[in-house]
């Protein structure tokens, strides 16, 4: 019974491309401009903080976090969870931060806090925190740690956005948090990402950041002011006052994120539903299925080997039935699992901390698989892919 389940429908509508046209027929700017800052407004509303920045990617979203702590550190290291997408990794080395790697736990894909506690020190400046595939990754103790050390607490919340810690939505409670809108997550643009926080000082960084650190892109009076006094020899229309690059994106991509984020709260509903409705039908001798699922918000089904299925001759017969059955999945979970074994970290002078042997991102990296969940599945389809791995 072939059941053809993709990792993700096409999750751009009908009605989003309409928006675009209706927007185009009108001849308009398409470069950063007012419906970018509309969507700015828009998420900061939803998500429940003060300011947003639109920008091309989540990558881009993190690069420009720890391109902010650069302006505040020369040196030091960033604690990174060993599961997390690569370039929460390769932000840090780009910015000459040292990324100390943590496992995570089994029940949230989440960084381990014991972990976290033996990676701090004297140097380190900052938990870099991915909640991946939809789990909260927070708990009073990191955000305690957090205040102990004075440490930033960056938020990756590119794969869960709707998910909650107390009431509070996740990309609340870091100083920074970034949000994706690949194709693939909770909501799309095609491509782009938003980088928000409560600080008026960390947006008017990041927001000339975005844009070649260019003062310009500065909406405080005072902050140019400062600026074009101490510079005065300069053309007051081209003074970059941080070392930034260009992450904007345009204005096509904000219709669309406009009218996705109308129907956000309700697509994420139904994958709330879906997911709790996989879990429950899923075979609990073969699969992990604790996971700590209150206030989560998944875009994936996650399907982990329990100890006794953790041999290669169960993944092949579970790769080869999922196959036959084109069922579209990725092994590794989040970013391929550990972050550790890619060839990047030893590509060149790299230099990186390992905390731990890393047991759970192990079991993840081997025996961790996600595949689709999407708005349009259908109960009958969901308990058919149960069925088939249940099977297996
Ligand atoms: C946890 C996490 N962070 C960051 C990103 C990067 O987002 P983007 O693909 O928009 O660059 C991803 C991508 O899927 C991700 O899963």
């Amino acid at each position: 019974m072939k059941i053809n389940h993709k990792l993700m429908e096409n999750n751009i509508t009908s009605l989003d491309n309409k928006a675009v046209i209706n927007f185009l027929k009108r001849n308009p700017k398409l470069t950063n401009g007012k419906k970018v800052e509309e969507f700015e407004r828009k998420w900061s509303k939803w998500l429940g903080v003060k300011f947003s920045i639109f920008v091309n990617s989540g990558s881009s979203a993190n690069l420009l976090s720890i391109s902010y702590l650069k302006t505040k550190y020369k040196y030091g290291e960033i604690i990174v969870p060993s599961l997390t997408w690569v370039s929460d990794v390769t932000s840090v080395i780009y910015n000459n931060f040292k990324p100390v790697f943590v496992d995570v736990n089994l029940n949230n894909l989440a960084m381990s806090i014991c972990d976290i506690k033996k990676a701090i020190n004297k140097n380190t400046r900052a938990i870099f925190l991915s909640h991946i595939l939809g789990f909260n990754g927070l708990s009073d103790e990191i955000l305690k740690l957090v205040k102990k050390y004075n440490l930033y607490l960056i938020e990756d919340v590119c794969e869960s956005h709707g998910a909650t810690f107390k009431n509070k939505k996740l990309g609340t409670y870091g100083q920074i948090s970034n949000f994706s809108f690949y194709y693939a997550h909770h909501m799309s643009t095609i491509e782009g990402g938003m980088i928000c926080t409560n600080s008026r000082n960390i947006c008017e960084v990041l927001r000339m950041m975005r844009s070649h650190g260019m003062l310009r892109e500065s909406k405080l009076l005072s902050l140019k002011k400062k600026f074009q006094r101490k510079f005065k020899n300069l053309n007051k229309d081209f003074i970059f006052a941080y070392p930034g690059y260009n992450l904007r994106s345009t204005e096509i991509n904000a219709i669309y994120g406009l009218n996705q984020i109308k129907s956000l709260n309700l697509n994420n509903k139904k994958r709330i539903k879906n997911f709790s409705l996989f879990i429950k039908n899923l075979d609990k001798e073969k699969y992990f299925t604790d996971f700590d699922m209150k206030n989560s918000c998944n875009y994936a089904f996650i399907i982990i080997f329990k100890e006794k299925y953790q041999n290669l001759y169960f993944r092949k017969k579970f790769e080869r039935n999922l196959i036959s059955n084109q069922i579209e999945f990725r092994r590794g979970t989040s970013g391929g699992g550990n972050q550790t074994l890619q060839p990047y970290l030893y590509s060149s002078n790299t230099k990186f901390k390992v905390i731990g042997k890393l047991k759970n991102t192990n079991i993840i990296h081997k025996y961790g698989y996600y595949i689709g969940n999407y708005p349009s599945l259908k109960r009958k389809k969901i308990f058919k892919i149960c069925k088939i791995l249940n099977n297996i």
